[in-house]
This record gives C-alpha cells, sequence and structure tokens, in this order.
C-alpha cells in the first residue's frame, strides 16, 4: 500500500466529499474505537501555539483506540539541528502516523517525502487543510450542498484563504475574496482554483471592496489579521484591513440567513465584532467542535488508504 500524505487540501482532492461524510458518520459514533487506529501511535510536532488542532488530534487518537505523542520542537534534538530528514526518518520507524504544525511549508513537505507513514499539515505558513473538512462538514449540516452556494472570505490573504479558495473550487462553490490589493492571497493559490473551478463550474473572484464581497453570501469567513509568524506585520496589517472587519453593517449585504464561520481563534474588536461571534447566524463552535470528527475522519482515511 503507497502511503498517504494530508500536506495540501489538493492531496485529497479526489476523496475530499467521502471524507466530510465520513466525518460526518464519526460524529455519531463520538466514543467507538475504529480497528484501523486501534494500538496505532501519532507523534505531534508542533512548532506554533494551538488548541483546537492539539487537542482535536488528540482527543481522536483516543477516542479511535490510539494515543498520541506531543512533541515540541524545543525539547526534540531537532531543536539542536537534528534535520527534518533524519527525524521523519527515525519518527516514521516508530510511529503509525506523524502530524506537522510548522512555520515552513517547505519543511512539511520535505517531512513527508522522508517519512515512510502518512504525514498531515497541522497548519503552516500557507495552508490550513484539517480545517478545511471541519469548515465543509459545518456547512453540510447547515446548508445542504456546495454547488452554487456563495461563500465570502473577507480579510486577510492569509494561509486559510489559500486552502479555502481550493476547496470552494473543489466542491463547486462559488468564493468571493474581499480583500487590500497589498494583502491579496497568494497568486498560485488562486491560479489553481481558477483550473479547478473551469472543471467543477464554480467561480472565483477577487474584490477588494469588503461589500461586494460579502453581497448575497451564504456563508461569510474571516480569520485573524496577524497570523503567527508574522507579529512584525501587526501594526500595518490592522491599519490596511480595518475597512474589512465583519461587523453587523457588513453583514447587512449577504443573504438573511447567511452562516458566519471562522476558524478561531478570534480577535473580537478586529476582524470581527462581538456582535457578529454571537449572532444567530454564527456556527463558530460548531465549526470548532467539527474539528474533533474531522480530524478523526482524517486519520481513519489515511490510515486505511
Ligand atoms: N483553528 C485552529 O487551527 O486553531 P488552533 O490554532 O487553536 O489549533
Ligand atoms: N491564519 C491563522 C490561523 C490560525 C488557526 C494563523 O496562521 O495563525
Amino acid at each position: 500500500m503507497i502511503k498517504r500524505d494530508l500536506v495540501s487540501i489538493l492531496d485529497i482532492r479526489d476523496d475530499f466529499n467521502e471524507i466530510v461524510n465520513l466525518g460526518l458518520k464519526l460524529k455519531r459514533s463520538r466514543y467507538q474505537t475504529n480497528p484501523v487506529v486501534e494500538g496505532r501511535s501519532m507523534g505531534m510536532i508542533f512548532e506554533k501555539s494551538s488548541t483546537r488542532t492539539r487537542v482535536s488530534l488528540e482527543t481522536a487518537m483516543y477516542q479511535l483506540g490510539g494515543n498520541a505523542l506531543y512533541l515540541n520542537p524545543s525539547d526534540m534534538q531537532m531543536g539542536r539541528g537534528e534535520t527534518v530528514e533524519d527525524t521523519s526518518r527515525v519518527l516514521s520507524g516508530m510511529l503509525d502516523i506523524i502530524t506537522y504544525r510548522a512555520f515552513d511549508h517547505a519543511n512539511v513537505v520535505k517531512l513527508a517525502k522522508f517519512s515512510s507513514v502518512p504525514v498531515i499539515n497541522a497548519l503552516d505558513d500557507k495552508e490550513h487543510p484539517l480545517q478545511m473538512i471541519a469548515d465543509f462538514m459545518t456547512i453540510a449540516e447547515k446548508i445542504g450542498s456546495f454547488q452554487g452556494k456563495k461563500f465570502s472570505y473577507v480579510g486577510d490573504g492569509n494561509n486559510m484563504v489559500n486552502s479555502l479558495v481550493l476547496t470552494c473550487a473543489m466542491t463547486g462553490m462559488d468564493i468571493s475574496i474581499g480583500t487590500p490589493k497589498k494583502h491579496a492571497p497568494d497568486q498560485s493559490f488562486i491560479d489553481e482554483a481558477r483550473k479547478i473551478a473551469k472543471q467543477t463550474g464554480s467561480k472565483v473572484a477577487l474584490t477588494d471592496n469588503p461589500a461586494e464581497a460579502v453581497e448575497s453570501a451564504d456563508i461569510i469567513y474571516t480569520d485573524v489579521w496577524v497570523s503567527m509568524g508574522e507579529e512584525k506585520q501587526r501594526e500595518e496589517k490592522e491599519r490596511d484591513l480595518k475597512p474589512f472587519q465583519v461587523n453587523s453593517q457588513l453583514v447587512k449585504n449577504a443573504k438573511k440567513d447567511y452562516i458566519f464561520m471562522h476558524c478561531l481563534p478570534a480577535h473580537k474588536g478586529l476582524e470581527v465584532t462581538e456582535e457578529v461571534c454571537e449572532s444567530i447566524n454564527s456556527v463558530i463552535f460548531q465549526e470548532a467542535e467539527n474539528r474533533l470528527h474531522s480530524a478523526k475522519a482524517a486519520i481513519v482515511y489515511l490510515l486505511s488508504h
């Protein structure tokens, strides 16, 4: 069996809907162990902070009948210069699956290349594929279908929007991205998404007008303005992104029954107001809980393919 990785959401392009459905199924059997995972161990290398990703992965492994080891690089020999290549070959000789939250996407690619067991990207500077499974589970639960719906992302053109634009294109959902020109998403992700969108019939639009981005939206999504590792740009980003705050004025442009999503953590008063987060349209905590069920789906899928 050739091992499968989840470094980019494109790695599961053909099976994405199947994995979302698996997540929804596993949600209904929360404490059931799974024969594919029983007795298996996951290593979790986390270079950056985490609440949801860490807790969901550790809990998922426990509930499925396996175990998880949280590995802080500064406690590992990696922190003293052991290479990613060697770390990967050593860990994959002992573990059954590895997750990696890294500053640099190239290191996740390298870890996967040298590993004989599946590697999951637990967020890097380019992508956050695990979050996509949870987000689309939530959309399936709240809206029912993806094709032809309008997804609006407003805020910083960061790792989240890179993964979101690909996933919207993959699932046939239209996406409209509102960012200042200076903080627009990585063009290579937009180009790739547009190629996929041609096949699925979805539309990928970019604008620097936030009201236009959310016009008639089914979903409004935002994320922090300053991602982990970008702290030096705080002042500039907070200034430039101010007109892109998701607030009660902006959401008036969306459909009445739109849903508000955020991968969290949220910085209330910056990218979103407290009012929108706490509104009846907000599904952020259902979305966060789905990180657990979607983590299980990713693990079960990778260990059985
Ligand atoms: N959404 C998300 O990945 O959250 P954490 O940084 O808490 O893991
Ligand atoms: N864009 C954010 C997402 C956090 C889950 C970051 O990378 O910090």
